[in-house]
């Protein structure tokens, strides 16, 4: 009612149907452009992700690329770790993610004995009963610890768990009573650090990153981790304390399109690692199973599925300096990693001395069982070349001669059976001499890469215009007249008229439209 006091003169005159074909004419201009900014954008996103770079040139190849040691039938130069990641420990769903998880730490970690494990995030789920809010319970950061104790865990491996969104959800400053991340996990130190695991044939350099926010808002808020300027530059110090390592490797939670990072960039900060290994994405609940990819530096990106639903985990191996991975379903065996020669996909010539596969005298295997491994049939291009034989732990060898296959690709594969009767089947490309990069699924390479805070800020300004497009829209179109008993759509599209032709509701709307989307700029 106070409506129609206040007078619903607009101050343009009404628009006829002659005069209101140009001015529909003026908007789908907008809206086609809009669309063609949005395509333009994703264009030149997409671009940088679908095109192999060609850091090959500029980045050359290992140093040590040639020289021995070389693969061969001896247990040496080699060691093995785990990642694990998302295990969202609850108090309240799936009441199997927790004894598994400790069916983990007793019988994979016996079964594998790798030298290290990582969790990388979100080792507790901290959500409220109703799945929406979020909240830290002390209980689900108690049982998490507990699984640690009552395994022994700590003492048979190293372990190093990193903290991931939800383990800093609602959590209003480092030093809260609620930061439970200090109390119960095993590294217990917030921030970035460097682990240097250190063997007799090479040190190989560790880094977690730390990108969870503080203070930590409550979901939906945190989705995205932040690198400041400190954080980057702390990042860059333990980087250059890597040099003299045989091998580095990123580890962190979030997937490096979901960093915001400071100058100059995560990408470049982790060029000099062979893969940065994160979860977060859960394999976007089962859709991309398969989500690595390489970024234009060289370095892998590897998001694990999650421990939650998919009971993932993965484990990664360097032979030789060699590195080889396999993403594992829990509690399937025989667990089988093929170290040399190793994948083609998986390759770095920058990163790693992919020459020494052409010098390695024999084919290497890891096979591991609770059960005893009874045979390990290895075959090339579909012929086989006989049983693996076992040198000690869980490797095999068989011997080769790797000049056989020195043109193009080929494809090894590995059938392994225990005495238990269960058979894993498991091969990959690989190739002698050096190929060209061969490239990755361009869906996982873009949601690993792409910056999406970029993306979500096009869509911010989309929906700006959008808003801006309607309010204005309704400003200057005719307003109908208000039938007899009026359905919803009618009174809607009538209060809208209203509210744009009314100057002191028009206005403070659009100045507060306005006023949103500046803000969030400065
Ligand atoms: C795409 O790649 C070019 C050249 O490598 C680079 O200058 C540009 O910043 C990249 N753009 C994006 C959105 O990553
Ligand atoms: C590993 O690092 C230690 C300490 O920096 C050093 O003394 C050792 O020589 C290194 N080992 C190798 C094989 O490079
Ligand atoms: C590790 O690096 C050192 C030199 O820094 C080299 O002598 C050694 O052979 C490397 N280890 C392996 C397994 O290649
Ligand atoms: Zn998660």
């Amino acid at each position: 009612m106070v409506v129609r006091e206040l007078g619903v003169t607009p101050n343009l005159p009404h628009s006829t149907a002659a005069d209101r074909w140009p001015r529909m004419y003026r908007l789908f201009s907008v809206v086609i452009a809009a669309g063609l900014l949005l395509a333009c954008l994703t264009a030149y996103v997409l671009e940088n992700y679908t095109v192999q770079p060609a850091f090959i040139e500029s980045g050359g190849v290992h140093p040590r690329t040639g020289q021995p040691p070389y693969p061969g039938r001896a247990m040496d130069n080699i060691f093995w770790f785990l990642q694990v990641s998302d295990l969202h420990i609850s108090r309240f769903i799936d009441p199997q993610r927790t004894p598994d998880f400790k069916k983990f730490c007793t019988e994979t970690i016996d079964v594998i004995k790798p030298a290290i494990v990582f969790v990388t995030g979100d080792l507790t789920d901290a959500k409220t009963q109703n799945r929406i809010g979020s909240v830290q319970h002390e209980v689900e950061w108690q049982t998490y610890q507990a699984i640690l104790k009552q395994s022994s865990v700590l003492e048979k491996t190293k372990w190093i768990d990193i903290k991931g969104n939800h383990d800093t959800f609602n959590i209003p400053s480092l030093e809260s009573i609620n930061n439970y991340y200090r109390k119960y996990s095993a590294h217990r130190k917030d921030g970035s650090f460097h682990y240097v695991h250190q063997t007799h044939f090479g040190n190989y350099s560790f880094i977690c990153a730390d990108a969870t926010p503080s203070p930590g808002p409550k979901r939906p808020f945190n989705f995205f981790g932040f690198l400041n300027q400190n954080k980057m530059d702390e990042l860059s110090k333990l980087a250059s304390e890597t040099v003299n390592s045989n091998q580095t490797i990123w580890l962190g939670h979030y997937t490096t399109s979901t960093i915001i990072s400071a100058s100059p960039g995560i990408h470049q900060l982790m060029s000099s690692a062979i893969a940065y290994l994160c979860g977060h994405l859960h394999a976007l609940g089962g859709l991309m199973p398969v989500l690595h990819s390489r970024n234009a530096q060289g370095t892998l990106e590897l998001e694990l599925a999650d421990w939650m639903d998919n009971r993932k985990y993965r484990l990664v191996a360097f032979d030789h300096d060699l590195f080889s991975f396999v993403d594992l379903k829990f509690d399937k065996w025989p667990v089988v990693l093929i170290t040399n020669p190793k994948s083609a996909v998986y390759s770095s010539p920058r990163h790693e001395p992919l020459g020494k596969i052409k010098h390695s005298t024999h084919i290497r295997v890891l096979a591991f069982s609770p059960s005893q491994i009874t045979s390990v049939l290895i075959s090339i291009d579909g012929i086989a070349l006989g049983n693996a034989v076992h040198i000690g732990g869980p490797l095999f060898s068989i011997v080769w001669r790797a000049e056989d296959y020195s043109k193009g690709i080929h494809y090894i594969e590995v059938r392994a059976q225990d005495i238990a009767g269960r058979l894993t089947v498991k091969g990959h490309d690989f190739a002698v001499e050096e190929i060209n990069l061969l490239p990755f699924d361009i869906m996982a390479s873009f949601i690993l890469l792409a910056p999406h805070y970029i993306m979500a800020r096009v869509i911010f300004v989309l929906v700006f215009l959008a808003n801006i497009i309607i309010l204005v829209t309704f400003r200057y179109q005719r307003k109908p007249q208000l039938k007899e008993s009026p359905g919803v759509f009618s009174l809607t599209t009538f209060s809208f008229h209203i509210l744009c032709k009314t100057n002191i509701f028009f206005y403070p709307v659009l100045l507060f439209t306005c006023y949103v989307a500046l803000a969030d700029i400065f």
